[in-house]
């Protein structure tokens, strides 16, 4: 934590430096256009790398790369690097390729050059192994340049989808992204997006209002808040430019930088694992709802966790964390939110989260207490048959170490669909409180002793009654664990130390999926 702090003020001071130098215009040629960005509160194409890299470390790529189109006026107007300042540099000591569109320049659209210079980097960065980040800021496709400029997209895009799996992609939007245009970040790992100065959307205000009526804003259609909290679209909604590139730096720290390396560990010292603050999270009332947070922070190395997707489908948290300074994938069901039910985009979001994960060699932890699938018409029709299996299918193809902790409900489907033994965990244990059953004991009791309760001369005596039988049978982690399905009933408070053991016996883990071209994910 206290290393995290001291590199946010040293970026803190290096934004500040920037802000002053630029005020006094001494970074040389263009002020005006620097001006420009900063009015709208927005850094430049350079800036933004300044900040993002270590110092001194940037080697700029195709400075002087000019576009070639003569239409239009064309033929009249050029810039070197052509709107995109392309190059490589480190963060925190670790190689990155970054391309930043530079907006001052025909808005920072994509030309057949510029979308060159790109292609370049990620050729680069796949060969060498290592992650791409894209700072965005572009009007879309150049329009003076026709098909060429389209084309230039689609050549970003097939090289999107190659590398994904390969090594890392991180976008950052801070600006507009429209059109097709959203479709390369929307291929990359991680998307943040910059409050109020950024948008994403496939058709703008003015279209959708001659197309359906509706009159909306740039920011409703496709803010940072809207993409955060409602499609899901971006993982990180940030308040300014400079959060954004902490949390591109953040999110680095927990990655490898490609599909064959390993994430980077910090030292770790055993100690004193056992953690009593647990034992007092889960409330005696069991549909009294806790925050599934409080349990992460309480397993995992202070002040770790950095949670993804924070604000949309908040029924499931993810995010990464540290465990024994060993990066880790987390998935937990939040009771706080809707009980912590399984529902679409929960679903989604978990499912794309651990793909993520395990196509770069991060472990998973998966914190369970899941009441079931959402019921309903507005889930059966949008299809919670199909993504629901999103999520059953990323878990069951995921080959990295997997542990789980059942901590209350563990009902019905969502049972098996939350990293069970049966699906390829590793390691399950239960908490003393765990209640894994077909679906709670009342809903139980009601449906298989419907007769005896209406025939009772006493029915709410009768259906207690049941209740009861059906909850000291089930509503507890014993009879899975006689099964083996659970491997260890554990007291909360052991549960750091139990799951740093589980994941050092797996970090040598071995696992193969059958021979195949790929799988066929229900998309
Ligand atoms: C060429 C462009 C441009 C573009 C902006 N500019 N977008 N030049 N091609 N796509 C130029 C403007 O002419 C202007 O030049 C300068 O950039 C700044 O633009 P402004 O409009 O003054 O800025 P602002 O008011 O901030 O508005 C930004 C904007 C707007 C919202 C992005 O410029 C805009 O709507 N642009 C068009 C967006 C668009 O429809 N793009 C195509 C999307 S389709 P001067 O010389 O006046 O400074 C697409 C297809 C991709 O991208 C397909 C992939 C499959």
């Amino acid at each position: 934590m206290a290393k995290r702090e001291l590199t946010d003020t040293i970026l803190q001071q290096k934004f500040d430096e920037l802000e002053r130098k630029n005020k006094e215009s001494l970074l040389g040629g263009g002020e005006k256009r620097i001006d420009q960005q900063h009015k709208k509160g927005k850094l430049t194409a350079r800036e933004r790398i300044q900040l993002l890299v270590d110092e001194g470390s940037f080697e700029e790529l195709g400075k002087f790369v000019m576009h070639r189109c003569k239409d239009f006026g064309l033929d009249k107007e050029y810039y070197l690097g052509d709107g995109v300042v392309t190059g490589f540099g480190t963060v925190n000591g670790r190689l990155v390729y970054v391309f930043s569109q530079d907006f001052t320049v025909f808005g920072g659209s994509l030309s057949e050059t510029h979308a060159e210079k790109i292609v370049k980097l990620m050729d680069l960065a796949m060969k060498n192994g290592a992650p791409i980040i894209g700072l965005n800021d572009s009007g879309g496709a150049r329009i003076q340049e026709g098909v060429v400029s389209l084309g230039g997209y689609a050549d970003i895009f097939y090289r999107n989808t190659l590398a994904s799996g390969v090594v890392p992609q991180i976008s950052a939007i801070m600006g507009p992204c429209a059109g097709g245009a959203v479709y390369s970040p929307a291929i990359t790992d991680f998307i943040l997006m910059v409050e109020n100065t950024s948008f994403m959307f496939v058709t703008g205000p003015n279209v959708v209002k001659t197309v359906t009526h509706e009159d909306v804003t740039s920011e409703e259609l496709g803010g940072a808040m809207t993409h955060s909290t409602k499609s899901g679209v971006t993982h990180f909604a940030c308040a300014n430019e400079l959060e954004c590139i902490q949390y591109i730096k953040r999110l680095l720290s927990y990655m490898p930088q490609n599909c064959e390396d390993d994430a980077p560990r910090l030292p770790y010292t055993p100690g004193d694992e056992s953690r009593p603050k647990l034992n007092g999270i889960i409330p005696s009332n069991p549909n009294q709802p806790y925050d599934m947070r409080e349990v992460i922070d309480g397993i995992v190395d202070e002040g770790t966790f950095f949670e993804v997707h924070k604000t949309f489908a908040e029924n499931i948290v993810v995010g990464f964390a540290r465990l024994a300074g060993r990066s880790v994938g987390i998935i937990g069901n939040q009771p706080a939110s809707l009980a912590g039910v399984l529902d679409i985009d929960a679903s989604v979001k978990g499912a794309r989260f651990v793909r993520f994960c395990d196509s770069f060699n991060i472990p998973l932890l998966v914190l369970e207490d899941v009441p079931g699938f959402l019921p309903g018409t507005d889930q059966e029709w949008n299809a919670i048959i199909t993504n629901g299996a999103k999520l059953l299918y990323a878990f069951s193809e995921a080959t990295v170490p997997r542990v789980t902790v059942i901590t209350r409900k563990a009902y019905g489907g969502a049972y098996d669909v939350m990293n069970s033994k049966h699906i390829g965990a590793d390691m399950n244990y239960a908490w003393p409180t765990a209640e894994i059953a077909v679906m709670g004991a009342k809903g139980a009791a009601e449906i298989i002793f419907k007769k005896d309760i209406s025939e009772a001369a006493d029915p709410l005596a009768k259906l207690n009654e049941k209740v009861d039988e059906y909850t000291r049978k089930f509503a507890n982690p014993y009879r899975a664990a006689h099964r083996g399905y659970i491997d260890e009933v554990i007291y909360p408070d052991q549960t750091r130390e139990k799951l740093i053991r589980a994941f050092q016996m797996l970090e040598n883990k071995v696992a193969t999926l059958p021979k195949k071209k790929h799988g066929n994910i229900p998309l």
